[in-house]
């Protein structure tokens, strides 16, 4: 069975920066608490471009950069919370704009761990049915769901998205994943999608389709997530923690990733951290941390790396790569 390693990588986030004094203007909060409470300072935050708009221009750089020409793309798989229309998918708006017209496309949601269950889901499919290359994007624009008058929410989110290529290969790349779910705290963290509005519902159900959130039981959630993640990542692999150069965190909030560099006693240092600048992007957050360290140079070849990812669901995952 051949390996599967990462070709290209991009990104993308709208050019409006939203910081944390202009959401004091808005709700009642301050740069102070946000900082404080979370590590983020500004956000990126739509000015009309919707999410398969923001996917697209992510894939865009992803698929140059890979080398892989679009027509030889054989699947499309967006991540995203926060799709343009409930049919068709991001991914099948996607390909058209690429042009890429011999792939398979779909949407998945597993909210902020979205874009590692895709990465789990296309490498099955590579190595199973023999897809030979795969486009694995995860973009938000979150600014439609969040609730601007709720200072408990508003000030954590922002927009963008990060693409990957998988391509099949001789040598190993992503090396294990894993991933996991509990349906059973599905309501820490919500937004609705429809009303009830049918003629033969007793009632119309109105719902709120922003989101809303028990922050600290997501907060208590996330950080055993991580660790969780990390550490089962790496069983049955030749790869302990100390091989590892850096995790890539899901970009939530900066006092979980201090905490679960606590419990998984490695130094601070060895986890990317960006959120200082996008807030947390859900699907997107992942991709977009992993491009900046591309573009910095950061990437070296064998280079071993954890990506992990938690959110609502509740969901979590981890992918284990060597870099190529
Ligand atoms: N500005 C100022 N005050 C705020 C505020 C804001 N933006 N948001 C909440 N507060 C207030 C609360 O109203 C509360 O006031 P009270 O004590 O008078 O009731 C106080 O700050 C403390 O609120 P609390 O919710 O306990 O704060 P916290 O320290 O737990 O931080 C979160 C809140 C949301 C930052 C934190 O719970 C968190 O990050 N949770 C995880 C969320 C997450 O990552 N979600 C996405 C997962 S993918």
């Amino acid at each position: 069975m051949k390996e599967v390693v990462i070709s290209g990588i991009g990104a993308y986030v709208p050019s409006n920066i939203v910081t944390n004094e202009d959401l004091s203007a808005i709700v009642d909060t301050s740069d102070e608490w946000i900082l404080d409470r979370t590590g983020i300072k500004e956000r990126r935050i739509s000015t009309g471009e919707d999410t398969s708009n923001i996917a697209t221009k992510a894939a865009i750089l992803a698929i140059e950069r890979s080398g892989v020409q679009k027509e030889d793309l054989e699947l499309i798989i967006v991540a995203t919370i926060t799709p343009d229309m409930c049919t068709p998918s991001v991914a099948c708006m996607v390909q058209k704009e690429l042009g890429a017209k011999g792939a398979t496309a779909f949407d998945i949601n597993a909210a902020c761990s979205g874009f590692i269950y895709a990465i789990q889901i296309a490498e099955s499919m590579m190595k199973i049915h023999g897809f030979k290359n795969a486009l694995i994007i995860g973009a938000e624009t979150l600014s439609k769901i969040i609730d601007w008058k709720d200072r408990g929410t508003c000030v954590l989110f922002g927009d963008g998205g990060g693409a990957v290529v998988l391509t099949e290969s001789n040598t190993k790349g992503i090396i294990n994943t894993f991933s996991k779910s509990d349906g059973s705290k599905y309501e820490s963290l919500v937004a609705a999608a429809f009303d009830v509005e049918n003629p033969y519902a007793l009632n119309v159900v109105k719902r709120n389709n922003k989101v809303q959130m028990k922050g600290g039981e997501v907060f208590k959630f996330a950080t055993a997530a991580i660790v969780e993640a990390v550490k089962e990542v790496l069983l049955n692999t030749d790869c302990n923690l100390e091989d590892v150069k850096y995790i890539v965190p899901h970009q939530a909030n900066l006092r979980i990733i201090d905490y679960a560099a606590k419990k998984l006693n490695v130094d601070k240092e060895k986890f990317y951290v960006n959120l200082d600048r996008f807030g947390n992007t859900s699907s997107a957050s992942i991709p977009i941390a992993l491009n900046e360290m591309y573009e910095k140079g950061m990437l070296k070849a064998k280079d071993k790396i954890v990506l992990v990812g938690f959110g609502g669901g509740l969901t979590f995952g981890s992918v284990l790569i060597e870099w190529k």
